[in-house]
């Protein structure tokens, strides 16, 4: 009964003391061509190990008799406060996890106070997403071959509301998914987990990853579309220099979780020098890797923005959907303000680079 599936819940729930716990209910729950499809990276998966470990090699330096009884985890991005730096990255397909999908995880972000990014491949639409969860949303756009195709997804994502959109620019072509890859490729024929954004606009031939793109696609979508511009996937400085010239908005230093090219850095390994580059004239986030609060705390430090997350959150979709996303995202903001009370930085501002060492 009903009844007795929510006690399950119940206790399952106190088990979460970390989102690991929820990473491995998801594998009780989930098939596993879903843990494959979710959990898995390029080649042997070195930089999806490599965005974890790197973290555990910076050290924090915390200051003492600081106080630390009210706490603010406020940030500024784009001329608008958001409540927490802990974004949740775009990810696809997120039907495959739980039925629910994108709706789930939309609704968790809205009573949560977190912002979300859709995926050009979700399986909801991105106006039913934001119908069916009154959510602010991010749309993260892989330009298509077809730019005429392109302009309605725009269109679409702009009569949802969104009012920046995330550039991925390190997916020319799908990586070597050599765990989840041939899943990956079933997910874009399914008849069963459509991608909702494009339906009744994929004319026959247009390729959803465009290998020919360049940064002409920036002015392109200046003249297309109102919405901020932010390009995920930058892990060097001359990229960094170069995203200035073209004027964007903001960047996201992201090695696509590890799923792209493998023997990239970790992305805190690349977070410094885009940094010194960008000199805070535009918001810099970073992701990969992050599932601890001190993660978090260590990315803020070296003068990251933001921090989004992916796989977090997916496992508590898998596991519980909304509820789990709910879960993951309490997690790390509890973890998040517990470290910033036991560093002494009581906000956000306050997290420099003198509080961490060894990167
Ligand atoms: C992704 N990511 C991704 N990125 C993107 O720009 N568009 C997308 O559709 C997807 N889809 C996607 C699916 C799955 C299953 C994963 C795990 C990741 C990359 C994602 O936005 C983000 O960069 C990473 O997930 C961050 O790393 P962690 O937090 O998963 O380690």
């Amino acid at each position: 009964s009903g009844c007795q599936s929510s006690r399950f819940h119940e206790d399952e729930k106190q088990e979460f003391k970390n989102v690991f716990d929820l990473e491995g209910l998801s594998e009780k729950v989930m098939g596993k061509d879903a843990i494959d499809y979710l959990n898995g990276g390029a080649d042997d998966s070195k930089t999806v190990k490599a965005n974890v470990v790197a973290y555990q090699k910076i050290q924090i330096r915390a200051r003492r008799l600081i106080d630390v009884s009210t706490i603010s985890t406020k940030v500024e991005l784009f001329g608008q406060t958001y409540e927490t730096p802990i974004i949740l990255s775009p990810v696809g397909f997120q039907k495959f996890f739980h039925q629910d999908g994108e709706v789930a995880t939309a609704k968790a972000s809205v009573k949560k106070q977190h912002q979300m990014i859709v995926s050009s491949v979700s399986n909801y639409s991105v106006n039913e997403i934001a119908a069916q969860s009154q959510a602010d949303l991010w749309f993260q756009l892989y330009p298509t071959t077809n730019r005429e195709v392109t302009k309605k997804l725009l269109e679409r994502a702009e009569k949802a509301g969104c009012k920046v959109c995330v550039l991925t620019v390190d997916t020319p072509v799908i990586g070597n998914r050599e765990r989840g890859g041939t899943t990956l490729t079933k997910l874009i024929y399914s008849k069963e987990l459509k991608m909702g954004n494009y339906e009744g606009i994929l004319t026959e031939g247009t390729g959803i990853d465009d290998p020919g793109l360049t940064w002409e696609i920036i002015s392109w979508l200046r003249a297309n579309c109102d919405m901020k511009i932010v390009l995920k996937g930058i892990v060097t400085r001359e990229d960094a220099t170069l995203a200035l010239e073209y004027g964007v908005d903001g960047i996201i230093v992201s090695n696509h979780g590890g799923r792209q090219l493998e023997s990239l850095r970790s992305t805190i390994e690349c977070l410094p020098e885009i940094v010194e580059e960008i000199k805070g004239r535009i918001p810099v986030l970073i992701d990969g890797g992050i599932r601890r609060g001190t993660d978090i705390f260590k990315a803020l430090a070296i003068g990251a923005n933001a921090v989004c997350i992916g796989r977090p959150f997916c496992w508590g979709l898998g596991a519980l959907g909304q509820e789990g996303v709910e879960i993951a995202l309490d997690i790390l903001k509890a973890e998040l303000i517990r470290d910033m009370q036991l560093a002494g930085t009581p906000s956000i501002e306050k997290i420099t680079c003198d509080f961490v060492i060894g990167f």
